[in-house]
């Protein structure tokens, strides 16, 4: 993290300007004695009748000065007398320690105060719509109100937090690549479709009728054709623009750290991606990151986790229980098992102590995720309860204790039924039921690689195959002609990165084969004039000497909110977008004028 202000910053080094000497939050002992101009934001007012006490603030903190009749004019005190919070002012006055009672150690200017002679009122601020001080979690405005007047937001020093972290990250990660001979390349923002899966934004073009540009999703393509041309080690802080649907860690327009890469294979990819994110962690949030992070394939960890993004802060792991709780006499598990499916579960260390309404809400949970409910067991002293109690007597119940180490106290949570489900649902189930009993282990930096995606997945409506990554992957190891055969057999070269339960980056090594590329296109049914038509200025420049290539992109803003623990990318993005992809401050998206979307060569619809 930047570290300029706080004791140690003194006179020779503060960012003097016209308007002050220092910062507020750079004022400590080594300027105590001197005359000093500082200037900010009235923090915090306090009269105590003899001496009046102002907290300045600005951008690097906050600094104690004092008005009192000993050392400044009647006018001036009667001035300060009259200054209210978020006032713009600059002072001048005498740095003194301050009085032992006075003291503030939780402060980094705590030590000292300003008695301040003279005062200039730059600006005075209008009645507050929301406070900027003294706001605790409790007592925080709703994030409409904080959106809407989002520059009173940005002035908390959370806010101002959450910014150093950020800068201090993409500082450290342009070092570390530049370090590794990389060069930052800007990519058009007015572009055609890049398949991310994604809705594009379109612009319509004033100068071409009836045509229009999109905003890109990614640098994908941009960054291939650079590795055609030459450009062997490309990076880009790159914003990328997406029509989705909007949650917590998803925005319209977000950044990543864009890398491209070409002579390389995964493993060069991997580590080019793990010393950045070791060199951003240890800048920015002060943790060192051991690396290499260890992988898993796609395929474990569906089958451990029940997801391709698996938390590994919690000790449980999924189990096959289909051989043994079938057959047993529990009707629902036989009839799944007929049907093809599985039944498979997991062991909550301590889960017994969860109540039957606690219960309940986790099988609430699984017929939300897709399950048809969750089944449970607890191992309690007295014996086993729940509604497979009467089933699991002795050679069951041994299977249990010896094979899956259940002991008693725990709870043995579990789902029936077709794979993709009865994984989805326990995977929520892990996540919830962990954190009900606090088995996250607090603190941890749970860091690993998930590789070995399937090239396609099968469209949840059609069955169709679709990209599982983007159709530019190179398949491990595939014939055109197996590829055109049983495409969903194919694994690709791709990998994600997953911090603690959460995708923060996500690449792959690119398809730089002709042949391939054809029959990836053809899967996913682009017609030869299709592809031509849409990737054609791609396939063209392959065609020129393509050399093999890979790369990754990191989402930044989902990186520094993990960093600082927001609850939301919204916080560490300066004027984001609410959920329903609104401005709220400025007031986006807006209508526009017929006149000009006539100059667009654009019509409204009668019904919009
Ligand atoms: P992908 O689409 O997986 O890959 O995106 C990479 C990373 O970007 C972040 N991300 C988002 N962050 C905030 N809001 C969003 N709407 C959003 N969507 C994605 C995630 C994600 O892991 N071109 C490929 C990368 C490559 O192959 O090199 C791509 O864009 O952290």
């Amino acid at each position: 993290m930047e570290e300029r202000s706080g004791p140690g910053v003194g006179p020779d080094d503060a960012l003097a300007t016209a308007w002050r000497d220092a910062r507020c939050g750079e004022l400590s002992e080594l300027w105590l004695d001197r005359r000093v101009r500082l200037a900010g934001w009235v923090h915090r007012v306090r009269d105590l009748g003899g001496v009046l006490f102002i907290d300045l603030r600005d951008r690097a903190g906050r600094v104690q000065l004092a008005f009192g009749s000993d050392w400044c004019a009647t006018e001036t005190l009667a001035q300060a007398r009259e200054l209210g919070s978020e006032d713009v002012i600059q002072v001048e006055g005498e740095v003194l320690r301050r009085p032992p009672e006075a003291l503030n150690p939780d402060l980094p200017t705590g030590g000292v105060e300003v008695h301040v002679d003279r005062l200039n009122v730059i600006s005075r601020s209008a009645p507050l719509p929301i406070l900027v001080a003294g706001l605790t979690e409790d007592t925080l405005p709703s994030e409409e109100l904080r959106l809407r007047h989002r520059v009173l937001d940005l002035r908390r020093p959370e806010m101002i937090h959450n910014f150093e972290v950020r800068h201090a990250a993409v500082a450290a990660a342009r070092e570390a690549l530049s370090e590794e001979g990389f060069i930052e390349v800007e990519t058009p923002l007015l572009t055609r479709r890049t398949p991310e899966g994604a809705r594009d934004y379109l612009v319509p073009s004033r100068v071409n009728p009836g045509e229009f540009y999109a905003l890109p999703q990614s640098p994908q393509l941009y960054k291939q054709l650079l590795m055609v041309a030459g450009y062997d080690r490309y990076f880009q802080l790159a914003r990328c623009l997406r029509d989705e649907d909007l949650r917590a860690d998803r925005q319209p327009e977000f950044t990543q750290i864009d890398v491209e890469m070409a002579f390389v294979d995964v493993d060069d990819v991997l580590g080019v991606c793990e010393r950045m994110l070791k060199r951003m962690w240890s800048r920015a949030a002060g943790v060192e990151l051991e690396v290499p992070f260890p992988r898993l394939s796609y395929g474990e960890a569906l089958e451990r986790y029940g997801t391709d993004k698996p938390d590994l802060r919690i000790p449980w792991k999924l189990v096959d229980l289909t051989g043994l709780l079938s057959g047993i006499g529990f009707g629902i598990f036989d009839r799944t098992v007929e049907e093809g499916g599985r039944v498979r579960g997991f062991v909550a260390r301590g889960g017994a102590a969860l109540s039957r309404g606690a219960i309940a809400t986790l099988d609430e949970l699984a017929r939300e995720v897709g399950a048809k409910g969750a089944m449970w067991l607890k191992a309690r002293a007295e014996g086993w309860s729940g509604p497979l109690a009467k089933y699991v007597g002795g050679e069951v119940g041994g299977a249990l204790h010896s094979e899956h180490g259940m002991e008693e106290g725990d709870l043995l949570l579990m789902v029936a039924g077709p794979d993709p489900e009865t994984g989805r649902a326990l995977d929520a189930l892990r996540r919830e039921a962990a954190a009900r009993l606090g088995a996250l282990e607090e603190g941890a930096h749970r860091w690993l690689w998930v590789v070995d995606f399937p090239l396609f997945q099968a469209d949840a409506g059609s069955g169709t195959p679709i990209a599982a990554h983007h159709p530019f992957t190179m398949p491990v190891e595939a014939e055109p002609e197996r590829i055109r055969e049983s495409p969903l057999e194919i694994i690709a070269n791709a990998y994600d990165v997953v911090y603690n339960g959460v995708e923060l980056a996500s690449g792959s090594i690119r398809c730089h084969d002709p042949e391939i590329q054809r029959a990836i296109l053809e899967v996913l049914g682009f017609t030869r004039k299709e592809a031509e038509d849409r990737f054609g200025f791609l396939l063209e420049a392959f065609r020129y000497g393509a050399p093999p290539h890979g790369g990754y992109a990191l989402g930044l803003d989902r990186t520094v909110a993990m960093m600082v623990g927001a609850p939301s990318i919204r916080d560490v993005i300066a004027f984001p977008k609410t959920t329903a992809a609104r401005g709220l401050m400025e007031g986006t998206p807006s209508h526009v004028e017929p006149d000009d979307l006539a100059g667009l060569h654009i019509q409204l619809c009668e019904d919009d």
